[in-house]
């Protein structure tokens, strides 16, 4: 079996008190995954450019595809921990913000340590991806507030540098605290959830109500949450939603929470929409030259947000 890990270069902060240890996860349940971009590939697969042919379902779930094993194994973890019970606690432990303090376009070369030992040359850096959603955006003519959205959007990765495991930093998102939706992607696994068995959740509003909002809601944890959480009182209403719920497909892409959503999330959950193309389909084959867009970025950065953001 091919042993893939994630490796940190160049890694200026570098404190190792930083770096928490799971005892209670082996190091195949941290880190199921070659890279955290299999999940973005995969999720490719599910949601392709519309225009491209999508793969029949027996094709998707091809489980003698090595990349699609891995990806599966992922999400039975993320299925399985993911729990309400789990969510308070990273919430508990990372929205003190007492890790690191540093301004944004470090905390993006911060991000950009965690590079994929498995495929060095073909996939794109978490700075190239970032600064491509973002040009995509900018060439739209949307509002800067949307490129810069589209340029700190998976900032929240860095989660991973604090050692978390990468089914607590990325993947799908859902509530949690009620019913898990058949339209999340391999809902099959939500079986190993001890939610799915605990009366106070496993109702379709569970610990809800009709209508209450998301913002009420408690979505898996992940790196959408936490980067809402460091730039909610800087950024406009439309660029926190598209922060807080990119990788929540089961309701942008299939409406399985409706249920759970008020006016002004369904009027909000347009920009999630709107948004969502850019960060799927904006690879173009040129690469971004980080040098002559710094710049412009940095410039960005200092109109909408603080001088340094703690992590
Ligand atoms: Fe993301
Ligand atoms: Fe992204």
């Amino acid at each position: 079996m091919q042993v893939f890990q994630l490796k940190i270069v160049n890694f200026p902060f570098n404190n190792l008190l930083d770096m928490k240890t799971h005892a209670t996860y082996s190091t195949e349940e941290i880190n199921p995954l070659g890279s955290i971009e299999e999940w973005e590939d995969d999720v490719l697969e599910r949601y392709p450019e519309p225009g491209q042919p999508a793969k029949k379902k027996e094709e998707f779930r091809n489980y003698d595809n090595p990349q699609r094993d891995t990806v599966r194994e992922f999400y039975r973890l993320n299925h399985k921990y993911q729990t309400y019970d789990f969510v308070q606690e990273k919430k508990n432990e990372f929205l003190q913000f007492n890790r690191k303090e540093m301004p944004v376009w470090n905390a993006m070369e911060f991000l950009n340590t965690l590079v994929d030992d498995s495929d060095p040359d073909i996939d794109l850096d978490q700075l190239q991806h970032l600064l491509q959603t973002a040009e995509a955006i900018r060439a739209d003519g949307h509002p800067d507030w949307f490129v810069l959205t589209g340029f700190i959007h998976d900032m929240g990765k860095v989660l991973c540098l604090f050692g978390e495991p990468q089914w607590a930093v990325v993947g799908d998102t859902f509530p949690v605290g009620c019913r898990f939706s058949d339209k999340v992607v391999y809902s099959e696994f939500f079986e190993l959830n001890p939610d799915n068995s605990d009366e106070r959740y496993n109702t379709k509003y569970g610990v809800y109500e009709h209508g209450c909002g998301l913002d009420k809601v408690h979505m898996s944890w992940g790196h959408d949450e936490y980067l809402y959480h460091i730039t909610k009182d800087y950024l406009p209403e439309p660029a926190l939603y598209m922060i807080r719920y990119h990788s929540f497909y089961a309701e942008h892409r299939e409406q399985a929470y409706d249920h759970l959503m008020n006016d002004n999330d369904r009027k909000m959950f347009d920009w999630v929409r709107k948004f969502n193309p850019y960060d799927l389909y904006s690879k173009s084959p040129k690469p971004p030259v980080v040098s002559e867009l710094k710049h412009y970025y940095e410039d960005l950065i200092a109109k909408y947000l603080p001088a340094t953001i703690k992590l």
